[in-house]
């Protein structure tokens, strides 16, 4: 099935009440992964790359691989560009086949946002690409921040509504909570779903986005840390809340960090246990095998996208 957009698999997620993973990629392993797990559950599923992630593949590579993913399979997939830093880089993965692009202004003012949203929003629907636009701030395990200065990082329901309908964005992420990486939370993981409410509320036709979405699955911290990491103390979303987000109105869930987590653990246990290996099959194999089984069960048994297409 050749590439889509994420319109129909939005509008479906929406009236149905779940979300659609959006997977990172940066290689073959995490793609094959992916495409494998989603065919199985038979569910739309987004690849998404990163600046860094065309930069290290080189978008040549990444687009041919996707598309040869899109030849073994039926099931709708979008390729997306994740937090398109600039115009250029939105327009570079427009005319190389991307069907939906990210343009991150969250780090500008709300007028400045809207300005280079807009641009983007004219070229991508000029040319058939859907744009995710985000606004709000997701606090960094370095934020120190207090109660009003937390306050003020929350997407403002008000302001979401404003900037959807000037700039004319397809979807939009929102800050609630979560955060990149694997320190999400100090304490206990808590998400702000009183503001997703409001949001919803005001643009209940807005496909919503959640980023910083990973479990951070302590059986994987765990495993990398018992095999030489050095990550404790990590901390992510867990599984009730991130279902709980798909049915009360998350239509895109981001996920990068429990994949990377995946294929680290896996690498590592190898490398630890078997020394005399340096086929990196005998490595990389296990590791797709790890990615693929996390993917498959976030798709079944958290975001609930398995038998819809
Ligand atoms: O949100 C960021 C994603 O995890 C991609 O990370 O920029 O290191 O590729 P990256
Ligand atoms: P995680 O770091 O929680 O996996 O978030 C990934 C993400 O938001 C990609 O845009
Ligand atoms: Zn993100």
């Amino acid at each position: 099935m050749p590439l889509v957009t994420t319109k129909e698999m939005f509008k479906k997620a929406m009236e149905g009440h779940y979300a659609i993973g959006a997977f990172n990629v940066n290689n073959m392993e995490i793609i094959q992964a992916i495409v494998d797990a989603a065919d199985e559950e038979k569910s739309p599923v987004i690849l998404q790359a990163s600046s860094g992630a065309i930069k290290y593949a080189r978008i040549n590579y990444l687009m041919k691989m996707i598309e040869a993913a899109t030849q073994e399979t039926n099931i709708p997939i979008a390729v997306h560009l994740d937090h398109g830093p600039d115009f250029e880089t939105c327009r570079m993965c427009i005319d190389s086949g991307f069907t939906s692009v990210m343009i991150d202004g969250s780090k500008y003012d709300f007028e400045e946002n809207i300005a280079i949203t807009k641009k983007v929003v004219e070229y991508a629907h000029k040319h058939g690409v859907v744009v995710e636009a985000e606004l709000g701030k997701l606090a960094g395990i370095e934020d120190d921040v207090n109660v009003s200065q937390e306050e003020a990082m929350y997407t403002d329901p008000e302001q979401a509504k404003e900037f959807v309908e000037r700039t004319g964005c397809d979807s939009l992420a929102i800050a609630i909570g979560t955060s990149h990486g694997a320190y999400k939370f100090k304490g206990d993981a808590k998400l702000r779903f009183d503001i997703l409410e409001r949001i919803k509320k005001l643009i209940p036709n807005t496909p919503i986005v959640l980023h910083g979405a990973s479990t951070v699955i302590p059986e994987l911290v765990d495993m990398c840390n018992k095999y030489g990491a050095n990550i404790p103390g990590a901390k992510g979303v867990p599984d009730e809340m991130l279902h709980q987000a798909s049915i009360k109105g998350v239509s895109k869930i981001n996920v990068d960090t429990d994949l990377r987590l995946a294929m680290t653990s896996q690498i590592r246990k190898v490398f630890s246990e078997e020394p005399e290996v340096f086929d990196p099959r005998k490595y990389l194999t296990p590791a797709k095998e790890e990615i693929k089984k996390v993917v498959q069960h976030k798709i079944k048994n958290v975001f609930a996208s398995s038998g819809r297409i």
